[in-house]
């Protein structure tokens, strides 16, 4: 399936180019695609992203016994993993990648987009107590201007988690090089690199207001 070139955007960007996700994803971009639908299939588009964003993730060997032997088998510590949803939109992508990670920990992040500047303003934010050794997934579907993302890693590394991934649903060029201009240490993960932003910071061609789509508040 053809992919935007994500070359001249470095290293750290994953354009997860499933043909399930992508088909999944043209529906959603499509108008009319309803609140129910554009909800059902963010929830299984994050359940595939969790499964990659999760590809690297370290197991540890326990010993248990099958009907016929004790073997050393694999597992994964889901409590280490905390996923961050930023409000509101991250929470359709946090509901997916729950249902994969059921024992992943929880942050929110509020972040309001001052229309005027397109900066992000904090109004709330509330993550595991003990951060260290704690893997980020953190999440919001739509990576635009990047000032969401940025203001969201810069809290989120105060807590000193050991590491942060992005996960998003449709990124834009700017938006992936204004984040990687501030932390070119955050792996991105979207499925697709769209052209540009219009005048109000929306994606082009996009899927309109994510947040909008999936709570049916337009
Ligand atoms: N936020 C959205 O919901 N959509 C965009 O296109 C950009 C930011």
């Amino acid at each position: 399936m053809p992919q935007p070139m994500t070359g001249d955007l470095g290293d750290n960007v994953h354009v997860i180019t499933h043909p399930l996700i992508q088909h999944k994803l043209t529906i959603m971009r499509k108008k009319e695609t309803s609140t129910a639908g554009f909800r059902r299939l963010l929830r299984e588009i994050s359940m595939l992203l969790g499964y990659e964003v999760t590809r690297d993730m370290p197991v540890t060997f326990e010993s248990i016994e099958t009907p016929l032997q004790p073997m050393m088998a694999p597992t994964l510590d889901g409590k280490k993993v905390v996923i961050i949803s930023i409000l509101r939109a991250g929470d359709g992508i946090r509901d997916g990648m729950l249902e994969i990670l059921p024992s992943a920990r929880v942050g929110h992040i509020g972040l309001y987009r001052d229309h005027e500047t397109l900066e992000a303003v904090e109004y709330f934010f509330k993550v595991p107590s003990e951060m260290s050794d704690r893997e980020v997934i953190l999440c919001d579907p739509m990576l635009a201007t990047g000032n969401s993302a940025i203001a969201a890693v810069d809290r989120v590394k105060k807590t000193q988690p050991k590491s942060i991934k992005f996960v998003c649903l449709l990124a834009a060029p700017e938006g992936i090089r204004n984040l990687h201009a501030k932390h070119p240490d955050v792996p991105i993960y979207t499925p697709a690199v769209d052209e540009r932003l219009n005048d109000k910071g929306y994606i082009l061609p996009g899927l309109g207001d994510a947040g909008d789509r999936l709570y049916g508040t337009k």
